[in-house]
């Protein structure tokens, strides 16, 4: 199953990139670190929409079967550079594409905010956005050896057992078409 992984975290080492490491490795899925897609601000102009990184960045959303969308909640939303790299983005690569939402936050109850703002934005592509999705705050990585605790790693198997069902709901409409 093609899973792509959007790491919308900015620190190398930080919670984001841990849990996008963690997910990659356990499933083999993909993963697309936004800090190495070299996406520019987007002006809207043109000539951005001929970058070989756009169009590759384009291309990978789009052959994916599902996503996983990961960022850091910064002041009650999505980071801002993962707001700007899915600007790029249109409902071509995204309609009724299944896609599961996680955030890392602080703590003291953060994180809904910047779910909440990934599935608007997300529905403004016409993504199906599963019903699924997590927050995990620092407590949930044991930072001895930076992996995620065991409660943790069981809402992660649950939200990815749900993503892959809406994916193979996906596909079976496609061949009933
Ligand atoms: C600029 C900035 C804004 C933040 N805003 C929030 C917030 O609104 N709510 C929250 O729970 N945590 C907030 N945090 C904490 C981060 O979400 C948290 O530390 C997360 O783990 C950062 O991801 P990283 O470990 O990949 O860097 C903020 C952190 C930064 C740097």
């Amino acid at each position: 199953m093609n899973i792509l992984i959007i790491n919308g975290g900015m620190p190398k080492g930080g919670r984001t990139e841990l849990i996008t490491h963690f997910i990659a490795n356990k499933y083999s899925y993909d993963r697309l670190d936004i800090r190495a897609a070299h996406l520019p601000i987007m002006t809207g102009e043109q000539d951005q929409w001929e970058l070989p990184s756009v169009i590759s960045f384009k291309e990978r959303v789009q052959k994916a079967e599902g996503i996983i969308l990961i960022s850091p909640e910064y002041h009650g939303g999505m980071s801002g550079a993962l707001k700007n790299t899915l600007d790029y983005l249109s409902s071509e690569e995204l309609a009724h594409k299944p896609v599961a939402l996680l955030a890392t936050a602080g703590g003291g109850k953060g994180g809904i905010n910047c779910l909440n703002n990934m599935r608007t934005v997300m529905r403004g592509f016409y993504a199906n956005v599963i019903p699924k999705q997590i927050v995990l705050d620092p407590d949930c990585f044991n930072d001895l050896d930076g992996n995620l605790w065991e409660q943790p790693q069981k809402l992660v198997n649950e939200m990815v057992e749900e993503l892959k069902m809406y994916v193979n709901i996906s596909a079976f409409i496609a061949t009933e078409k």
